[in-house]
């Protein structure tokens, strides 16, 4: 007769069920809290997707049958459909592989085509951007800076916020291109770009904005925005990778100098054959987003407030990084004194987020961005970036807590400049001696 024993052999004893005995109400781990960096694709736009792949496979530039006309179709409604979402006309819509080629396209495309003096001399012209935009705004504005524009990264205040006051101040007579990200990937701050759009409106300077943390969470309205330029990107909004847009306005007409020759699709601004279940995928989340955003928003912004009311009460020497007020609702980004990070993210491997280091083929840099916004190197390394999405259940965040909270407290436990901070010994005017 064999026994049915309670516990489990201790070779089967795994780290879930180690996890189970420690928070018995344990959700299904590991937790997803990177919606920041990819969503999971919704299954409603797999869907979507499938017959593309298979029977309605043709290329939308075949012209003389079914096959091409049915992809065409295609590629046609889900233009109107990420057109809807922002407010533009399905003609101003230009289909990429992703965020990072529309910045480049958009940035280089507009520079070369705006520009005061032809390639190979100095002062082409003038670009403002933020020192704290992603990468993938960064590299080409330095690359144009090396082609003889002139690039002014503005340094944001320490709520991480670029207001029109600080464009207002750099602009000069030679300004051609602001370029700044609408809602930052890292601290989730809001910039103030209708505004910005605004002013450079009255100046006839082209503006670009990096949509890809803000369409699809938030509401756009490209004309009333006064946006020029926008990128976006299908992985962020519960669509495929590898898909994106960026919008170029027709009136007043933008015009940009293509990156890529070739068949001449996308009316010349992007050849190459169209990623059509990408770009189907990349309309049904637009489609989905449309209907959704507003009640996820809503929801997921409660479930931040607590995850953030949590962590800042039962912790101290715990700060919310960014702007309190003008954040995205799903992103929270939190520094902890007195830890080590990467003691940190190994404690609560089970929770999938981003740490503030970045990892350079050499060392763990801290991130740029809280550098950016003053946050000093320690307090970078033991930062956590939490990003929340559609399916973030309350019981997610309620471990997420737990677990913050506990190893939080643990690796203080180890640590004695913790017991001399708690002793009130201001840290900062300790004479620290070298052996
Ligand atoms: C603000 C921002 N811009 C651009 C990108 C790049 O987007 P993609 O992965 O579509 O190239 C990202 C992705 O991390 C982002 O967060």
């Amino acid at each position: 007769m064999k026994l049915k024993l309670g516990l489990k052999s201790r070779s089967r004893y795994t780290n879930a069920d180690r996890t189970k005995d420690i928070f018995p109400m344990a959700p299904k781990l590991p937790i997803y809290f990177d919606h920041a960096a990819t969503t999971p694709c919704d299954p409603r736009v797999v869907e979507a997707m499938l017959p593309y792949f298979t029977e309605q496979f043709g290329n939308p530039g075949s012209r003389n049958h079914r096959f091409g006309w049915e992809a065409e179709g295609a590629v046609d409604e889900a233009r109107q459909r990420v057109a809807d979402l922002i407010g533009a006309d399905e003609k101003e819509i230009i289909f990429t592989s992703g965020a990072t080629e529309s910045n480049n396209l958009a940035l280089r495309g507009a520079a070369q085509m705006y520009e005061k003096a032809p390639a190979g001399s100095k002062g082409r012209g003038h670009i403002i951007a933020s020192t704290i935009e992603h990468k993938a705004v960064l590299d080409p504005c330095k690359r144009l800076q090396k082609e003889g524009f002139d690039v002014t990264f503005i340094e944001p205040p320490a709520d991480g916020v670029v207001t029109a006051e600080m464009v207002k101040s750099v602009l000069r007579e030679d300004t051609i291109l602001v370029s700044l990200m609408w809602a930052n990937n890292e601290i989730g701050t809001i910039n103030e770009i209708p505004q910005i759009g605004a002013l450079c409106r009255d100046r006839g300077i082209v503006v670009h904005t990096d949509g890809t943390q803000w369409v699809g969470k938030m509401p756009v309205a490209v004309k009333r925005d006064n946006i020029d330029l926008m990128s976006f990107s299908g992985h962020k909004i519960y669509g495929p990778k590898g898909v994106g847009g960026l919008y170029v306005r027709r009136k007043p007409r933008v015009r940009l100098v293509s990156m890529q020759d070739g068949g001449g699709q996308e009316r010349g601004f992007r050849s190459g054959t169209l990623n059509v279940t990408g770009i189907v995928g990349l309309g049904k989340a637009c489609e989905i987003a449309k209907a959704e955003m507003e009640r996820d928003g809503e929801r997921l912004l409660k479930l931040r407030r607590k995850l953030e009311t949590q962590l800042t009460t039962q912790l101290d020497s715990c700060a919310i990084n960014g702007h309190r007020e003008k954040r995205l609702p799903h992103l929270t980004n939190v520094s902890f004194g007195f830890v080590e990070g990467e003691s940190l993210m190994m404690a609560i491997k089970d929770i999938a987020c981003s740490s503030g280091s970045a990892c350079t083929s050499a060392s763990l840099e801290p991130s740029y961005v809280l550098k950016g916004c003053g946050v000093g190197d320690d307090l970078a390394h033991s930062s956590l970036r939490l990003s929340l999405g559609k399916w973030t259940s309350e019981e997610q965040v309620d471990y997420a807590i737990a677990q913050i909270v506990t190893n939080v407290r643990k690796l203080r436990e180890l640590s004695p400049l913790y017991d001399m901070h708690k002793e009130g010994i201001d840290l900062s005017k300790v004479q620290w001696a070298a052996h």
